[in-house]
């Protein structure tokens, strides 16, 4: 799978980063099966010697707009959610063949306020200010494994991740709020654990740096199963959880930030626990047309690396 495993640990009561089963992944990795599959999604590591810490993705063209591509689908159809990887479609479908048209449903917002609900925020795009800090921080009702200021969110993606809670446990699926709401220091202090141990350019595949996480505007949180099966695993794709979540989450808002195979998109590889709240709309809108990245959405230009 093409995987790096959680970039998360802060506020988590489920596995680590350091936890046993993430070593043994790691371990698997490095042993070849892991390598192989590791080097087919990733351009340039297939000649890297064993434990090299992976190439960041190569650079996408685009260009950056303020609202929705509407005519995604006349000119370009719609990018399954699952599909080649993004190195292949990204050749032969420039994002800034996307041209951004002001029609997504619902009311606009905008894509630079972090207190908006539509910001986006990766690698080219730091939060300003970056020391943002959610006005309406507040505490889910709904089963936490985690604590403290993880334990929080937005107040409308708490209210919302209440509403998909409920609906994915009267489905009998449990999830948990992993990892909710991290100040700038706590981003801090997570990177840097990263950075120590496994250095920066790995550290830069799996967590983001201070002033560019969406965990810091209150709009993401990680999930988890309860049982703390595959947690930041690759495995937790297969969990019921996960899979519900996939299936689900755009009705109540939630995209998954971080799909499969996007990384030279988003700059980071598959988090199937990581949702993030766009609004209804535009969740349910992303679902039908099958655009699986807020990039390509809002017809940004991909961020595989930090400038
Ligand atoms: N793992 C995500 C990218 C974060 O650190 O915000
Ligand atoms: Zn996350």
């Amino acid at each position: 799978m093409c995987y790096q495993g959680g970039g998360e640990a802060s506020g988590r009561r489920e596995a680590g980063p350091d936890s046993p089963s993430r070593r043994a992944f790691s371990r698997l990795l490095l042993a070849g099966t892991g390598l192989a599959a590791l080097a087919a999604c990733t351009p340039g590591s297939a000649s890297a010697p064993a434990g090299t810490p992976e190439p960041g993705p190569s650079p996408v063209t685009g260009t950056g707009s303020a609202t929705p591509s509407a005519t995604a689908t006349a000119s370009h159809p719609p990018l399954p959610a699952s599909a080649a990887p993004a190195t292949a479609r990204a050749s032969a479908t420039p994002l800034k063949a996307d041209p951004p048209s002001a029609a997504a449903p619902g009311p606009q917002h905008s894509l630079t306020d972090p207190a908006s609900p539509w910001v986006v925020v990766n690698k080219h795009r730091p939060l300003s200010p970056a020391t943002f800090v959610p006005p309406d921080l507040a505490r889910p009702a709904v089963r936490l494994a985690t604590s403290g200021e993880a334990a929080l969110l937005n107040s409308t993606t708490a209210a919302a991740a209440e509403k998909m809670f409920a609906a994915a446990a009267a489905d009998g699926v449990i999830i948990t709020l992993a990892s909710g709401y991290r100040s700038f220091q706590t981003q801090t202090a997570t990177y840097g654990s990263y950075v120590r141990t496994r250095g920066r350019a790995e550290a830069d595949t799996v967590s983001a740096r201070p002033g560019y996480s969406e965990h810091q505007t209150g709009w993401s949180f990680d999930i988890g199963d309860g049982g703390g099966a595959c947690s930041f695993q690759p495995c937790f794709a297969q969990q019921q959880a996960a899979v519900w979540a996939k299936a689900n989450a755009h009705r109540f808002g939630f995209v998954v930030r971080y799909p499969w195979m996007l990384h030279e998109i988003t700059g980071y590889y598959y988090e199937p626990w990581h949702l993030r709240f766009i609004g209804v709309e535009a969740a349910k809108d992303m679902s039908t047309r099958g655009i699986a990245t807020l990039e390509q959405y809002f017809g940004l230009e991909a961020a595989p690396g930090y400038r």
